[in-house]
Protein backbone atom coordinates (compact mmCIF):
# COMPACT_ATOMS: atom_id res chain seq x y z
CA UNK A 1 0.00 0.00 0.00
CA UNK A 2 1.48 4.17 -0.72
CA UNK A 3 1.91 6.30 2.14
CA UNK A 4 -0.23 8.50 3.00
CA UNK A 5 0.41 12.24 1.88
CA UNK A 6 2.04 14.26 4.11
CA UNK A 7 1.48 18.04 5.16
CA UNK A 8 3.97 19.87 7.44
CA UNK A 9 1.55 21.31 10.29
CA UNK A 10 1.79 23.83 12.89
CA UNK A 11 1.42 23.41 16.48
CA UNK A 12 -2.49 24.38 16.13
CA UNK A 13 -2.49 21.61 13.24
CA UNK A 14 -2.54 23.80 10.77
CA UNK A 15 -0.95 23.65 7.00
CA UNK A 16 3.05 25.24 7.95
CA UNK A 17 2.68 27.47 4.78
CA UNK A 18 0.03 28.27 2.11
CA UNK A 19 2.16 25.87 0.00
CA UNK A 20 2.38 22.92 2.63
CA UNK A 21 0.02 20.77 1.28
CA UNK A 22 1.37 21.16 -2.62
CA UNK A 23 4.87 20.09 -1.44
CA UNK A 24 3.15 17.26 0.90
CA UNK A 25 1.55 16.26 -2.94
CA UNK A 26 4.50 16.72 -4.86
CA UNK A 27 6.38 14.55 -2.24
CA UNK A 28 3.89 11.96 -2.26
CA UNK A 29 3.98 12.02 -6.41
CA UNK A 30 7.28 11.98 -6.38
CA UNK A 31 7.33 8.63 -3.76
CA UNK A 32 4.93 7.17 -6.23
CA UNK A 33 7.97 7.64 -9.16
CA UNK A 34 6.35 11.10 -10.55
CA UNK A 35 9.38 12.37 -12.12
CA UNK A 36 8.71 15.50 -13.66
CA UNK A 37 5.32 17.55 -13.89
CA UNK A 38 3.75 21.45 -14.66
CA UNK A 39 3.41 23.02 -11.47
CA UNK A 40 4.97 25.39 -9.09
CA UNK A 41 7.73 25.93 -6.82
CA UNK A 42 6.37 23.87 -4.61
CA UNK A 43 6.88 20.95 -6.59
CA UNK A 44 10.64 21.77 -7.12
CA UNK A 45 11.04 22.02 -3.23
CA UNK A 46 10.24 18.46 -3.36
CA UNK A 47 13.34 17.70 -5.67
CA UNK A 48 10.47 17.28 -9.24
CA UNK A 49 11.88 18.46 -12.35
CA UNK A 50 10.11 21.22 -12.78
CA UNK A 51 7.86 21.97 -16.34
CA UNK A 52 5.47 24.72 -15.37
CA UNK A 53 6.22 28.71 -15.83
CA UNK A 54 8.26 30.24 -12.80
CA UNK A 55 6.30 33.20 -13.15
CA UNK A 56 2.67 33.58 -14.70
CA UNK A 57 3.49 34.93 -18.83
CA UNK A 58 7.37 33.85 -18.42
CA UNK A 59 6.43 31.28 -21.10
CA UNK A 60 5.23 33.71 -23.98
CA UNK A 61 8.69 35.82 -23.67
CA UNK A 62 10.68 35.38 -26.52
CA UNK A 63 13.17 38.46 -26.50
CA UNK A 64 15.76 39.30 -24.16
CA UNK A 65 13.77 43.51 -24.40
CA UNK A 66 10.20 41.27 -23.41
CA UNK A 67 12.44 39.80 -21.21
CA UNK A 68 13.60 42.87 -19.16
CA UNK A 69 10.11 44.20 -19.89
CA UNK A 70 8.85 41.64 -17.47
CA UNK A 71 10.91 41.72 -14.67
CA UNK A 72 9.92 45.44 -14.92
CA UNK A 73 10.31 47.26 -11.07
CA UNK A 74 11.01 44.00 -9.37
CA UNK A 75 9.62 43.53 -6.16
CA UNK A 76 10.04 39.34 -6.26
CA UNK A 77 12.54 39.36 -3.28
CA UNK A 78 14.07 41.70 -0.54
CA UNK A 79 16.76 42.56 -2.97
CA UNK A 80 14.28 44.94 -3.91
CA UNK A 81 14.91 47.31 -0.70
CA UNK A 82 18.58 48.00 -1.18
CA UNK A 83 19.35 48.46 -5.08
CA UNK A 84 19.62 51.30 -7.12
CA UNK A 85 18.96 49.60 -10.48
CA UNK A 86 18.25 46.29 -11.44
CA UNK A 87 21.15 44.65 -13.14
CA UNK A 88 19.68 42.60 -15.96
CA UNK A 89 23.12 41.61 -18.12
CA UNK A 90 24.47 43.15 -21.05
CA UNK A 91 26.49 41.82 -24.12
CA UNK A 92 25.49 40.48 -27.55
CA UNK A 93 21.58 38.88 -27.38
CA UNK A 94 23.40 36.33 -30.35
CA UNK A 95 26.73 35.42 -27.93
CA UNK A 96 27.99 32.08 -28.63
CA UNK A 97 29.89 32.49 -24.87
CA UNK A 98 27.88 33.66 -22.24
CA UNK A 99 29.56 34.81 -18.69
CA UNK A 100 27.54 34.55 -15.73
CA UNK A 101 28.48 35.73 -12.23
CA UNK A 102 27.01 36.35 -8.95
CA UNK A 103 25.32 39.39 -8.79
CA UNK A 104 25.81 43.16 -8.87
CA UNK A 105 28.13 45.10 -6.41
CA UNK A 106 28.12 48.91 -5.54
CA UNK A 107 29.58 50.03 -8.91
CA UNK A 108 27.18 47.84 -11.02
CA UNK A 109 23.98 48.95 -8.78
CA UNK A 110 25.25 52.43 -9.51
CA UNK A 111 25.76 52.06 -13.41
CA UNK A 112 23.15 49.43 -14.07
CA UNK A 113 25.19 47.20 -16.00
CA UNK A 114 27.19 44.24 -14.84
CA UNK A 115 31.18 43.93 -13.94
CA UNK A 116 32.13 47.36 -13.88
CA UNK A 117 34.02 47.50 -11.35
CA UNK A 118 37.54 45.96 -10.04
CA UNK A 119 36.66 42.40 -10.76
CA UNK A 120 34.47 43.62 -13.93
CA UNK A 121 37.84 45.35 -15.15
CA UNK A 122 39.90 41.78 -14.29
CA UNK A 123 36.75 39.83 -16.13
CA UNK A 124 37.12 42.34 -19.41
CA UNK A 125 41.10 41.91 -19.39
CA UNK A 126 40.19 37.97 -19.26
CA UNK A 127 37.80 38.40 -22.64
CA UNK A 128 40.22 40.68 -24.33
CA UNK A 129 43.60 40.30 -23.77
CA UNK A 130 43.24 36.57 -22.21
CA UNK A 131 40.60 35.12 -24.89
CA UNK A 132 41.19 37.71 -27.56
CA UNK A 133 37.20 38.55 -27.78
CA UNK A 134 35.36 41.82 -27.88
CA UNK A 135 33.65 42.58 -24.25
CA UNK A 136 30.33 43.27 -26.88
CA UNK A 137 30.84 40.03 -28.48
CA UNK A 138 29.65 37.95 -25.88
CA UNK A 139 26.43 38.21 -23.33
CA UNK A 140 27.10 38.90 -19.37
CA UNK A 141 24.48 37.97 -16.61
CA UNK A 142 24.54 37.48 -12.90
CA UNK A 143 22.90 34.92 -10.84
CA UNK A 144 20.58 38.05 -8.95
CA UNK A 145 20.05 41.13 -10.16
CA UNK A 146 19.73 43.33 -7.53
CA UNK A 147 22.80 43.93 -5.55
CA UNK A 148 22.38 42.00 -1.74
CA UNK A 149 23.07 44.78 0.80
CA UNK A 150 27.44 45.63 1.64
CA UNK A 151 28.00 42.99 -1.25
CA UNK A 152 26.74 39.74 1.49
CA UNK A 153 26.11 36.14 -0.86
CA UNK A 154 22.50 35.71 -2.54
CA UNK A 155 20.17 34.21 -0.19
CA UNK A 156 18.99 30.63 -1.40
CA UNK A 157 15.37 32.47 -1.54
CA UNK A 158 16.56 35.43 -3.74
CA UNK A 159 18.23 33.30 -6.16
CA UNK A 160 15.11 31.33 -6.27
CA UNK A 161 13.41 34.18 -7.02
CA UNK A 162 15.83 35.72 -9.68
CA UNK A 163 16.60 32.17 -11.35
CA UNK A 164 14.05 31.74 -13.91
CA UNK A 165 14.66 35.07 -15.20
CA UNK A 166 19.16 34.00 -15.69
CA UNK A 167 17.53 30.55 -17.19
CA UNK A 168 15.30 32.33 -19.11
CA UNK A 169 18.03 34.25 -20.44
CA UNK A 170 20.44 31.50 -21.16
CA UNK A 171 17.10 30.29 -23.00
CA UNK A 172 16.73 33.31 -25.35
CA UNK A 173 20.54 33.45 -26.45
CA UNK A 174 20.71 29.93 -26.81
CA UNK A 175 24.82 30.42 -26.63
CA UNK A 176 27.28 27.26 -27.38
CA UNK A 177 29.33 27.89 -24.44
CA UNK A 178 28.71 29.32 -20.69
CA UNK A 179 31.53 30.35 -18.23
CA UNK A 180 30.41 30.21 -14.25
CA UNK A 181 32.32 32.55 -12.53
CA UNK A 182 32.48 31.50 -8.89
CA UNK A 183 30.48 29.47 -6.49
CA UNK A 184 27.14 30.77 -6.63
CA UNK A 185 26.58 30.94 -10.51
CA UNK A 186 28.06 27.02 -10.85
CA UNK A 187 26.14 25.56 -8.21
CA UNK A 188 22.96 27.47 -8.73
CA UNK A 189 23.35 26.52 -12.81
CA UNK A 190 24.59 22.67 -11.97
CA UNK A 191 22.33 21.99 -8.98
CA UNK A 192 25.21 21.00 -6.93
CA UNK A 193 26.89 22.01 -3.69
CA UNK A 194 30.21 20.56 -4.96
CA UNK A 195 32.73 23.15 -4.43
CA UNK A 196 34.26 25.42 -7.23
CA UNK A 197 37.74 24.88 -5.93
CA UNK A 198 36.69 21.27 -7.45
CA UNK A 199 34.00 21.91 -9.90
CA UNK A 200 36.23 24.79 -12.06
CA UNK A 201 37.94 23.48 -14.95
CA UNK A 202 35.72 20.84 -15.65
CA UNK A 203 33.49 20.29 -18.44
CA UNK A 204 30.38 20.07 -17.72
CA UNK A 205 26.43 20.57 -19.34
CA UNK A 206 23.68 22.81 -18.35
CA UNK A 207 20.44 22.23 -20.44
CA UNK A 208 23.04 20.98 -23.53
CA UNK A 209 24.98 24.03 -23.55
CA UNK A 210 28.48 23.18 -22.60
CA UNK A 211 29.62 24.73 -19.35
CA UNK A 212 32.75 25.50 -17.49
CA UNK A 213 33.14 26.54 -14.53
CA UNK A 214 36.27 29.12 -13.01
CA UNK A 215 36.81 31.28 -10.22
CA UNK A 216 35.23 34.79 -10.12
CA UNK A 217 36.90 37.42 -11.05
CA UNK A 218 36.56 39.50 -7.04
CA UNK A 219 38.68 36.07 -5.96
CA UNK A 220 41.20 36.15 -8.12
CA UNK A 221 41.39 39.80 -6.54
CA UNK A 222 41.96 38.63 -3.45
CA UNK A 223 44.02 35.26 -4.78
CA UNK A 224 45.88 36.58 -7.49
CA UNK A 225 48.37 33.50 -7.29
CA UNK A 226 45.36 31.63 -8.31
CA UNK A 227 45.07 33.62 -11.86
CA UNK A 228 46.93 30.82 -13.82
CA UNK A 229 43.94 28.19 -12.69
CA UNK A 230 41.68 30.54 -14.20
CA UNK A 231 44.37 31.06 -17.45
CA UNK A 232 43.76 27.47 -17.79
CA UNK A 233 40.37 26.87 -17.79
CA UNK A 234 40.69 30.08 -20.10
CA UNK A 235 42.42 28.27 -22.56
CA UNK A 236 40.16 24.71 -22.28
CA UNK A 237 37.41 26.88 -23.24
CA UNK A 238 39.09 28.66 -26.25
CA UNK A 239 40.21 25.39 -27.72
CA UNK A 240 36.66 24.43 -27.60
CA UNK A 241 35.48 27.56 -28.97
CA UNK A 242 37.82 28.35 -31.77
CA UNK A 243 36.87 24.85 -32.83
CA UNK A 244 33.58 25.73 -33.77
CA UNK A 245 32.14 26.93 -36.52
N1 LIG B 1 30.41 40.50 -9.37
C1 LIG B 1 29.44 39.78 -9.96
O1 LIG B 1 29.26 38.61 -9.67
N2 LIG B 1 28.70 40.39 -10.86
C2 LIG B 1 28.85 41.65 -11.21
O2 LIG B 1 28.11 42.13 -12.07
C3 LIG B 1 29.89 42.37 -10.60
C4 LIG B 1 30.65 41.79 -9.67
Amino acid sequence: MGREMRVKKTAAGQPASPAAPLAGYAEYLRDAGVMEIWGPESFRWAGMKQRGEAYPGLGDVHTLDALRDFIGDCKRCKLCNGRTNIVFGAGNPDAKLVFVGEGPGRDEDIKGEPFVGRAGQLLTDIIEKGMKLERSGVYIANVVKCRPPENRNPEEGEIAACEPFLKKQLQLIAPKFICTLGKFATQTLLKTKEPISLLRGNWREYEGIRLIPTFHPAYLLRNPGDKKLVWADVQKLMAEYNGED
